[in-house]
């Protein structure tokens, strides 16, 4: 997703949401019956019971934008990938951007596709590491089912030829398995943009994981999920949420994934640990940070490291590991207590001349190379039994190149909180809170209509004591809606247009490849499959806020201002320059609504714009609306106590 201005709205709504639905939060109270006490490990100074990998996501080859993003993939396939050696690379979809050249339409690409084929050929990618690669809702766009000639997953990936969806891979090492899960939540049939942000586990996807869960049960000792979309951007079939399918899993250390692209920068570390015991670990994107993740399981404890590209040396301290990450629900966090070396792994594309640590504000200690990336260093963790301690690492490559990181660990349980945000991101449900923003929106666009046509009512038959004059902004504003709402003509269409949205048809098009499709605002029906609606609520949201709200205030202005020039001032003439600033807000509404309608006619088409009563229309009843406010007979005005009022 593009960061605009459209983010950082829905970004401020959610958290206002949030806040009043707290219970979503995980609480870091850890049940003691909980804490993990299987998998102890004597952590020693051998290269043993050790594996790094990394992650790479949202690449968004794209042929219309950025040709770097592309060159500089190559680069990481070659170089970084060479300085690092990881066991698996996983890239967690948005492997290409399908972005028509205007950035708004979307479709497959397949040129697009050819180039990352083409690079994971040219750098012999295969015969460096084990490349799992999975779709993302980019990958998904457009695309009708999986046997559609657009999905070129299947084609151009590498993993997409065996398995289309999810999977499994798993890897042997020193009497360990360790098992890389996939998860492929699009949706399917695959819309065109935008409504395709939020992605669906089905039946059959959740029998498939069930199935590959029996064996992580019996022959496996460490699980890694991923996926595109983060746990919070996934709807299931079915009572279980995916973090409830995901928590099952006793030897799930993690689950990690992209999409949010770091929210445009606004939260940069995505990450959180979930209360069904997994961290969940959200990767800045490739396509405009170059991001990645170098991720690391050293005896039985996790830990990771996001760099941007080109940062040498990368350093990643495996043992004590950050205290932030700690999660005494999965790892047996006595191997750190009891371990006799303190182990850091260091890569740089020149040999690495020097790895130092200092504790706290002790001296610096020379660590030892004992094999690949591995340094070590003897120490006594019985001195940092208490409390939080910090520890600090320096690097020096053969080429100068040096890096200095500091973290926290503790060894007696003490664990940091996470961000506020990034929690609400990924431990919040994306489809209830834009349900309720949804919800809430319509209840803003018309329950203050019906509410003063009901205080109308009352001033009508003399039960309510008459309003007097009042200056105060407020009182000015339920005057103006006062008499709007006693203008049926207005009135009605006013209230009746948000509730149309709630169950009428918002657009019927062309929503995927040469398939009809109908959106409404639970959902979308397409080729007899039904996609539940969740971005959709999105969609209604901004069209209250941009255009519902602003239309009733420039109406109930423009009705006030009509019925005083012509009952309470006759004879008096506006001045031109009234006149321009009556028009200007209608006209700017207007604009705005067009360019809106123009960009989902670049996304769905002619005929869903033609055929599209949440956008297109929208404009032809505002200036129905519009002329009636300045033609409407001063005797539709209700009773004289209106008059009065004034
Ligand atoms: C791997 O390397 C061998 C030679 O070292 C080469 O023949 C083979 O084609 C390579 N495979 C891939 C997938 O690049
Ligand atoms: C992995 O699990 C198997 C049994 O499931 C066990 O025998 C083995 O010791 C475990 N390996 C490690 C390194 O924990």
């Amino acid at each position: 997703m593009k960061f605009s201005k459209r983010t950082a709205f829905f970004l401020g709504s959610m958290i206002i949401i949030s806040f009043l639905f707290s219970n979503i939060f995980s609480t870091s109270n850890v049940d003691p019956k909980l804490i993990f006490t299987e998998k102890y490990f004597d952590i020693g100074d051998k290269v043993n019971n050790l594996i790094w990998f990394v992650q790479i996501t949202d690449i968004h080859i794209s042929i219309f934008r950025d040709p770097s993003r592309i060159t500089q993939f190559k680069d990481f396939c070659l170089r970084t990938i060479d300085a690092i050696k990881p066991i698996t690379v996983l890239a967690s979809g948005d492997l290409t951007d399908a972005k028509t050249k205007d950035q708004v339409g979307s479709t497959q690409i397949e040129k697009e596709w050819q180039y990352y084929r083409d690079i994971l050929r040219e750098t012999q990618i295969q015969n460096k590491t084990l490349w799992l690669d999975i779709r993302g809702n980019h990958d998904s766009f457009n695309v009708v089912d999986q046997h559609s000639k657009n999905n070129f997953f299947t084609n151009y990936s590498i993993q997409g030829k065996l398995f289309p969806r999810s999977y499994m891979y798993q890897i042997k090492k020193d009497n360990a398995t360790y098992s890389f899960v996939a998860i492929d939540a699009c949706l399917d049939p695959g819309p065109k943009r935008p409504f395709n942000f939020v992605g669906i586990l089905d039946k059959q996807e959740i029998d498939h994981i069930y199935e590959m869960m029996k064996v992580l049960k019996t022959s496996s000792n460490y699980t890694i999920w991923f996926g595109h979309f983060p746990t919070s951007c996934i709807l299931t079939h079915g009572e279980e949420s995916v973090r409830d399918i995901i928590g099952k899993d006793r030897n799930g250390l993690v689950y990690l994934c992209g999409h949010l692209h770091k929210m445009g920068g606004l939260v940069p570390s995505m990450y959180t640990l979930q209360n069904a015991g997994f961290l969940e670990l959200e990767l800045g994107d490739w396509k405009d940070n170059r991001m990645y993740r170098i991720l690391a399981i050293d005896h039985g404890i996790f830990s990771f490291i996001d760099v941007e590209m080109n940062e040498w040396p990368v350093v990643l301290i495996t043992n004590p590991k950050n205290a932030l990450f700690i999660n005494p629900q999965r790892e047996n966090v006595d191997s750190i207590r009891t371990s006799h070396f303190i182990r850091i792994l260091a890569f740089s594309l020149a040999d690495i001349t020097s790895v130092k640590v200092k504790v706290n504000k002790e001296n610096w200690l020379h660590c030892r190379h004992v094999s690949g990336p591995l340094f070590v260093v003897p120490w006594n963790p019985h001195l940092y039994f208490d409390g939080l301690h910090d520890i600090q690492v320096f690097v020096k490559d053969k080429e100068g190149r040096t890096r200095i990181i500091n973290q926290h660990f503790s060894l007696d349980g003490t664990q940091l909180s996470f961000n506020i945000m990034p929690k609400i991101l990924l431990s919040s449900n994306a489809n209830v809170m834009f349900r309720m923003m949804f919800t809430i929106m319509v209840i803003i666009s018309i329950g203050p209509l019906l509410f003063v046509r009901y205080l109308y009512d009352l001033l009508k038959v003399g039960r309510m004591s008459k309003l007097k004059r009042n200056q105060s902004i407020w009182k000015l504003w339920i005057r103006k809606l006062c008499l709007l709402s006693t203008i049926d003509r207005i009135f009605w269409p006013l209230v009746l247009y948000p509730l149309y949205l709630c169950v009428g048809p918002w657009s019927i098009g062309y929503i995927i490849e040469e398939h009809i499709g109908v959106i409404f605002a639970w959902g979308i029906y397409i080729r007899g499959s039904f996609l539940p609606g969740s971005f959709t609520y999105v969609y209604g949201f901004i069209q209250l806020v941009t255009f519902q709200v602003p239309l009733i205030l420039i109406l109930a202005h423009g009705v006030d201002q009509r019925y005083q020039y012509s009952i309470l001032k006759p004879g008096r003439k506006r001045s031109m320059l009234n006149m321009v600033c009556a028009q200007l807000p209608f006209l700017i509404l207007i604009f705005v609504q067009l360019e809106m309608a123009y960009f989902f006619w670049l996304a769905y088409g002619t005929l869903a714009f033609v055929l599209g009563p949440l956008r297109t229309w929208s404009i032809f009843v505002a200036l129905a609306l519009w002329h009636q406010t300045l033609t409407f007979p001063i005797s539709c005005v209700g009773s004289k106590s209106i008059t009065r009022i004034t």
